[in-house]
């Protein structure tokens, strides 16, 4: 099997060697890759929002899949055409994708589906949010509708900060704001594959989204991630899969847009069960690589069951005993003001560490050839091991033999469930 991988962060780099450590597998080819991906695939350096462009490369290397890895190719419509072009997709529709492009669409959804969620009222103007601010109360919840690069949500107790945030996304273009009911409760994401008719859930991760230890400062993309979950429900991704995954896909499939991809369900844990914070279309970046990478199944041929229709006669998952700890090494001045272009060193010695896999987010070689950081989120340093300690602390070794100056880490990945603090 050939396989084209789309996107170039540390996501991406995770399908790589995930796909190609199938045994189906002879090639990957990803576009347009990063320099990390460039060790096991063949990176070609092509427009991934230009579905033209992905469907005459899959064309010209005549792969059997595309596994399409962020959201932005996905809701420009990149898997339609791939599609139209005859090649099997993992990734949904840009109808299909509007789970993750927009808030509004998604609750609809969920509505229909009656999958538990947050309360939300969709506010074209300021008066509306106003009156949803006084009738959820604080905590308050203010979302941009639309995509938002995980920027767009603020969580504040401040009535006048709700009302400025709700401000700035109502003056873009066609601008609406989702003002949402608190969840309390630990978070966890349970990421579902879907054929469009039937789902199968991997095991939960759990992401960390503040910058700072102890979940201060601002959301990023994540600062690290780790699965399996010893604390969680044992039963929790079969109750996602019954109670909110399954009715979903229906829902989409009722409504004539299927959903062929990974359905990224972020749940909060509350004292009323499982109830869903967002739907993304995609795989999460750390916390979906922290989630598979204790999957023994063949990676490469779970997701061409999926894009060809044919998950139910794949068979149930097997898992390792592992467990998983990512740690994501970022640019100074990240998430506000990321400085990039700084030199990195020091992976090799981190590679050695037994279990460890660095993955690259934001990196590229410079014109001397030098790797440098390319972005907000550079490295995830991946480790597994057979217990959360060992896991955490080669991660952690792995971390301080790198080099990027001025970076910044969370020194607290995993640190609650390690001591067991942490209980539902
Ligand atoms: P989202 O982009 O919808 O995932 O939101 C980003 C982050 O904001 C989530 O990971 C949560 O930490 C927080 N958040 C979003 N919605 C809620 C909610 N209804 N209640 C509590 N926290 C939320
Ligand atoms: N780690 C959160 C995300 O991928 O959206």
């Amino acid at each position: 099997m050939k396989v084209l991988v789309l996107g170039s962060g540390a996501r991406e780099h995770a399908l790589v060697k995930a796909v190609a450590a199938d045994p189906e597998v002879d090639a990957v080819i990803a576009a347009p890759g990063n320099p990390g991906i460039d060790a096991t695939a063949l990176c070609v350096p092509v427009d991934i929002l230009d579905g033209e462009a992905v469907a005459a490369l899959a064309r010209d290397h005549d792969v059997d899949l595309v596994v399409v890895g962020p959201e932005a190719p996905l809701v420009a419509g990149v898997a339609d055409v791939c599609r139209s072009a005859g090649f099997p997709v993992l990734g949904p529709s840009a109808a299909a994708a509007m789970l993750e492009g927009s808030k509004s669409f998604a609750k609809e959804v969920m509505a229909a589906a009656e999958v538990p969620t947050a309360l939300a009222h969709v506010c074209t103007n300021l008066a509306e949010v106003e009156s949803a601010l006084d009738a959820l109360g604080a905590p308050h919840v203010v979302k941009d509708d639309g995509l938002a690069a995980g920027k767009g949500v603020l969580v504040t107790e401040s009535r006048d900060e709700a009302l400025r945030h709700a401000e700035r996304c109502l003056s873009k273009d066609a601008g609406r704001v989702v003002v949402e009911e608190f969840l309390d409760g630990p978070e966890v994401s349970v990421f579902c594959i879907s054929d469009g008719t039937h789902v199968v859930a991997l095991e939960p991760a759990q992401d960390f989204k503040r910058v700072g230890d102890g979940d201060t400062g601002p959301n990023t993309g994540g600062m690290g991630a780790y699965s399996p979950l010893d604390w969680a429900p044992a039963d929790l991704s079969d109750q996602v899969v019954a109670r909110i995954a399954q009715p979903t896909i229906d829902e989409m499939h009722r409504r004539g847009t299927p959903f062929v991809g990974v359905l990224y369900v972020g749940l909060a844990l509350t004292g009323r069960g499982p109830k869903v914070i967002e739907f993304n279309a995609r795989f999460g970046d750390p916390d979906g690589h922290a989630s598979f990478a204790r999957l023994e199944s063949p990676f490469a041929q779970l997701l061409f069951a999926a894009a060809t229709g044919d998950l139910e006669g794949f068979g149930r998952l097997r898992w390792s005993d592992d467990h998983a700890v990512v740690v994501v090494i970022a640019s100074e001045g990240y998430p506000a003001a990321p400085r990039t272009g700084a030199p990195i060193s020091g992976l090799d010695a981190a590679a050695e560490i037994p279990g460890v896999v660095v993955l690259h987010a934001g990196t590229r070689l410079d014109e001397d050839g030098v790797l440098v950081s390319a972005g907000g989120r550079v490295l995830d340093v991946l480790a597994v091991g057979s217990d959360l300690a060992k896991a955490r602390s080669a991660a952690y070794d792995a971390v301080s033999l790198i080099e990027l100056e001025g970076s910044h880490h969370r020194t607290d990945i995993a640190l609650r469930a390690e001591r067991g603090e942490l209980v539902v």
